[in-house]
């Protein structure tokens, strides 16, 4: 007794010695740019009773067991293969350790916020949101912020180039949001390939038909355009009648820029392209206020929603519409601040019991642009959802090897490849894009390469490195042989015949192959279902082993960039194509 008295009071005088108090605590650097980033300039001065929706990402205690855990859920040869976790399984993990929540509170009631009144904590305790005065930010953060204006789109944003904490504090917190994140989040959408509506498809019937790989028949007019029966014929989901619609299989389209879903534009798709859909419907869920307007049919929410329900009808899909960085033209105030749409998202559905088991983003920005403590956060937030049993696709990104001037911001203003984050976060599949039937062929703009912040990943070993010594020194220096290689996988991505405003376009990107793709899970899944089978949860580790020859192998094509003609196509995984696209009746086959 004495004995465990006289050791606790040793502890505590260790305690109160090594503890070091958070006034003493000098503030470090946590995260900072060397220059203001390439395309940004300096605005105005925000004034200091601005209010700011500040959020932080506080350490999730137990993250590395999270994603063992899920590696092990997601190997088909693992004896766990399927046993995803839920929602309070996966808030256990990531919940942060009580030392975490005691300092951060010491903090802030040093700054006089006391977290009864003021302060938000989200269900699993890893994140805590706060609206505070911009001069109360700035004294928590040692930082000044500005308001800063993008050159080319107006769009204002009230960020810092740099911002420190309390040394004590960078081992229990992950990141603080607003501060120095630049990323203008993009469509992967090439506005440039919108033609105009092509004739050829009212004469689908007077041309035969063209053999496709499995020797299949496939429309010739899906050489150029391609509508929901293209994708039908050509990825063999044709004749696949889903059973598991009513048994709880779904599809959530992720939206954000003020990207609305026109319910008109959508029956008269339907009456188009896939008749027996007529009178089906998406569930809009709005995430911190997101709109859906109707006077505003946006291109990207109805190429992704028209696709995804055009191959998967009758089951349940679910657009999601979250408030986003649009660009705003106004230059007399500062806009409200709607920072980090990616991390408000996945708050939102990882804050429910139940979700859909595919999701689709058609979005995304050059990796360097997201501050590396940042974009690790949100990819160990995929990791959850994978966790959790959600298959997750992103756009691979539409600039070949690497859009605009491909400079580094590291102040060194080297010429590097950039990849697309979130593609680059190994517990997401990115899906590239390819044209043309029989063959199918990579696309120009199919981004592809390789992560800087991100090691391969282990499921990549088998693959990745006979594609590097293809390569051989070709390009050596212009990008990290050692890290995770994008895309995974790839789906047609060009002539996507979108109804928008009443009028057909013709739609092209990665934006329309990761639908595309979600779309061809979301029918495995459906048989899995029917079989009782847990649905597929993060397909990366099945992709690269079982599922491997259910792809097409893509050898055509190359993905120019950064001054270069980019990689090649080729036998095996390649930076343009991944594994190829999915033959569904291989697929089913495999990992049904
Ligand atoms: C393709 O179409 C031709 C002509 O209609 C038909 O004879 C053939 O059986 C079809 N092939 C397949 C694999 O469906
Ligand atoms: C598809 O179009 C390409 C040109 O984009 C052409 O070279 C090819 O022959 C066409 N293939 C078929 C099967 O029509
Ligand atoms: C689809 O849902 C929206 C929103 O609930 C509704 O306004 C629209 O009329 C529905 N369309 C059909 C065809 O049911
Ligand atoms: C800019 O914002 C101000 C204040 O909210 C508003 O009065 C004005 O109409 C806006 N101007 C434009 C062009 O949107
Ligand atoms: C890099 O580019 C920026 C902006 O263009 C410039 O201000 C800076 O001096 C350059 N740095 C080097 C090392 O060339
Ligand atoms: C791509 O293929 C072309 C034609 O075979 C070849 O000349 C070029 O070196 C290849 N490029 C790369 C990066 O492999």
């Amino acid at each position: 007794m004495l004995c465990v008295l006289v050791f606790s009071l040793l502890l505590n005088i260790i305690h109160s010695v090594f503890a070091i108090p958070a006034h003493l605590s000098e503030p470090a650097v946590k995260h900072e740019w060397p220059d203001i980033p390439v395309g940004w300039e300096r605005h105005s001065v925000p004034s200091a009773d601005h209010l700011i929706d500040l959020k932080i990402g506080l350490k999730q205690h137990r993250i590395d067991e999270l994603i063992d855990t899920l590696y092990e859920v997601s190997d088909p040869f693992h004896s766990k293969y399927g046993q995803h976790l839920s929602r309070l399984e996966v808030e256990k993990l990531v919940a942060p350790h009580p030392s975490t929540i005691e300092v951060i509170n010491t903090w802030l009631h040093s700054h006089g916020i006391h977290h009864e009144e003021a302060v938000a904590w989200n269900s699993a305790g890893d994140w805590i949101s706060l609206r505070i005065p911009l001069a109360k930010v700035e004294s928590m953060l040692s930082t000044k912020y500005h308001t800063f204006r993008h050159k080319t789109t107006n769009e204002l944003a009230v960020r810092t180039l740099s911002y420190s904490l309390p040394r004590h504090l960078h081992s229990h917190i992950d990141i603080v949001q607003p501060t120095t994140m630049f990323d203008r989040m993009r469509k992967m959408q090439v506005t440039s390939h919108v033609n105009p509506p092509d004739d050829t498809i009212s004469d689908i019937s007077l041309v035969a038909d063209v053999t496709g790989p499995a020797g299949q028949n496939i429309s010739a007019s899906c050489n150029r355009t391609i509508t929901p029966t293209c994708l039908m014929q050509l990825y063999r989901t044709e004749g696949y009648v889903p059973q598991a619609a009513k048994r709880g299989n779904r599809i959530g389209i992720n939206g954000f820029l003020e990207q609305f879903i026109n319910f008109a534009d959508l029956q008269t798709f339907f009456k188009m392209f896939r008749p027996d859909a007529i009178g089906a419907n998406v569930t809009v869920l709005s995430v911190n206020g997101g709109l859906n307007d109707q006077s505003i049919p946006g291109v990207e929410a109805n190429l992704d929603n028209q696709y995804t329900v055009g191959l998967t009808f009758p089951t349940p899909n679910i657009y999601y519409t979250t408030p986003g960085t649009a660009p705003t033209i106004n230059d007399s105030v500062t806009p409200p601040q709607r920072d980090e749409p990616y991390i408000d998202w996945l708050n939102f559905v990882l804050s429910h019991d139940d979700m859909p088991q595919v999701f689709t983003t058609s979005y995304g920005g050059d990796e360097q642009t997201f501050p590396k403590d940042f974009a690790i956060r949100a990819c160990n937030m995929f990791a959850q959802l994978g966790a959790r049993g959600a298959s997750v696709m992103f756009s691979s990104g539409d600039g070949g090897v690497g859009a605009g001037t491909c400079e580094t911001n590291d102040g060194t203003n080297r010429t590097i490849f950039q990849p697309v984050f979130p593609a680059t976060c190994p517990f997401v599949t990115g899906v590239g894009a390819t044209f043309n039937i029989a063959p199918e062929r990579g696309i120009g703009f199919s981004q592809g390469g390789f992560s800087v912040y991100f090691p391969r990943p282990s499921f990549q070993n088998q693959v990745v490195p006979p594609f590097l010594r293809k390569l051989g020194k070709t390009y050596a220096g212009l990008f990290n042989p050692a890290g995770r290689a994008v895309p995974d996988v790839s789906a047609q991505g060009e002539g996507f015949q979108v109804v928008v405003g009443g009028k057909v376009e013709s739609v092209g990107g990665t934006s329309a192959s990761s639908p595309t793709f979600a779309g061809i899970v979301t029918l495995l899944n459906d048989a899995r279902i029917a079989r009782g089978k847990p649905t597929l949860g993060f397909l990366n580790p099945l992709l690269y082993s079982i599922g491997k020859p259910g792809f097409t192998d893509i050898l055509l094509g190359n993905n120019p960039g950064c001054g270069t003609p980019g990689f090649n196509a080729s036998a095996g995984w390649d930076a343009v194509t991944g594994l190829g696209t999915p033959d569904f009746v291989g697929l089913r086959a495999l990992v049904v």
